[in-house]
């Protein structure tokens, strides 16, 4: 029997391309010299596609409309933005991506930029590794805390939940922001944003990106979030309004931020990281080898069940499985 053809439209983990290459006939977009031309050749018989956001690829219409067969589209990630969802459901494609398995890892993460950037951990290691402390026998500046703070997280989903139980834990008061207030969820709920950041002095964000959390995180925020303020991002740099954060670090509007995400990632704008009040992470929330292995075994998993023609495991709910 031949195997049916998948395209991964980038680099994936060695347990990926191992278990990829042993079931479908693979095609690595990063690899072809003349993607157009290959896709032109192969594209009627693509039933697969293996993406993620760290491909940079947009499996956007224009690329799903050249695969006629297309079927399932397995996303490395509990994000999808990156995938042009109405079109795929237009089309009867089911998208996968990677829920639960990254909750506590990405939660784990988000605790230590909040902490390096409350704490500025990493600007105090570089101050001691630029042998500060023995020049100056004296300490490394005084810092904030995370002691006399309250928390409004931006989106309390699964991972934001998993947040929530670890600040709970540092007895950090949590208020959160969303479309509805949830069942089950006792603490202060906004439908309003601004309102939120007025009444605390940190934002997280970890909610999905795409249209409609577009700039989310914007002028009107920040000025209430107020010169007390810290914003974390660990959702997608879309959510927030970049020029506004900027002026809102560089002014005083807020105090710091910590950044994950990146607009255009992974090359980012480089007048970001001229600003001091910033800590930075090279999209690392989910980046530990136990929780990608996981992961790229859950994409495989998906990818697998299409092929043998059984139920995917986690399709995503805009994408609901209705049968190959
Ligand atoms: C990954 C992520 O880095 O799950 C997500 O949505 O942003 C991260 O866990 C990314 O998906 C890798 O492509």
């Amino acid at each position: 029997m031949s195997k049916p053809a998948i395209l991964s439209t980038g680099p994936m983990m060695p347990l990926m391309v191992e278990a990829l290459e042993a079931a479908f006939e693979v095609h690595w977009m990063h690899k072809l010299p003349d993607v157009d031309k290959t896709l032109a050749e192969v594209g009627p018989r693509i039933e697969a596609i293996c993406t993620g956001a760290h491909t940079g690829v947009k499996t956007d219409r224009g690329l799903i409309s050249r695969f006629p067969r297309l079927k399932i589209i397995g996303n490395y990630g509990v994000g999808y933005d990156s995938i042009d969802l109405p079109e795929a459901g237009r089309r009867g494609v089911t998208v996968t991506n990677t829920p639960d398995v990254l909750t506590e890892e990405v939660a784990d993460t988000t605790i230590g930029l909040l902490l390096n950037t409350v704490r500025e951990l990493s600007k105090a290691e570089a101050w001691m590794r630029a042998g500060q402390w023995a020049a100056t026998a004296g300490e490394y500046r005084f810092t904030e805390s995370l002691r006399d703070r309250s928390v409004g997280m931006i989106g309390y989903g699964r991972i934001g939940k998993a947040v929530g139980r670890r600040l709970d834990a540092f007895g950090v008061p949590l208020s959160y922001f969303g479309r509805k207030p949830q069942k089950d969820v006792s603490m202060p709920f906004y439908d309003d944003l601004v309102a939120m950041a007025e009444d605390v002095d940190t934002l997280i964000a970890i909610l999905p990106g795409g249209p409609a959390t577009e700039k989310l995180v914007n002028a009107d925020v920040l000025a209430a979030l107020g010169p007390r303020g810290i914003f974390i991002n660990m959702a997608r740099g879309s959510v927030v309004d970049d020029a506004a954060l900027k002026a809102a670090l560089r002014s005083g509007t807020i105090l710091a931020a910590g950044l994950d995400v990146f607009v255009g990632e992974p090359n980012i704008d480089a007048d970001l990281l001229t600003i001091p009040n910033l800590t930075v992470l090279p999209h690392v929330g989910s980046g530990s080898v136990y929780t990608r292995s996981k992961m790229g075994q859950l994409v495989v998993d998906n990818l697998l069940a299409y092929k043998e023609r059984k139920r995917p495991l986690t399709p995503v709910p805009e994408t609901p499985f209705k049968g190959w």
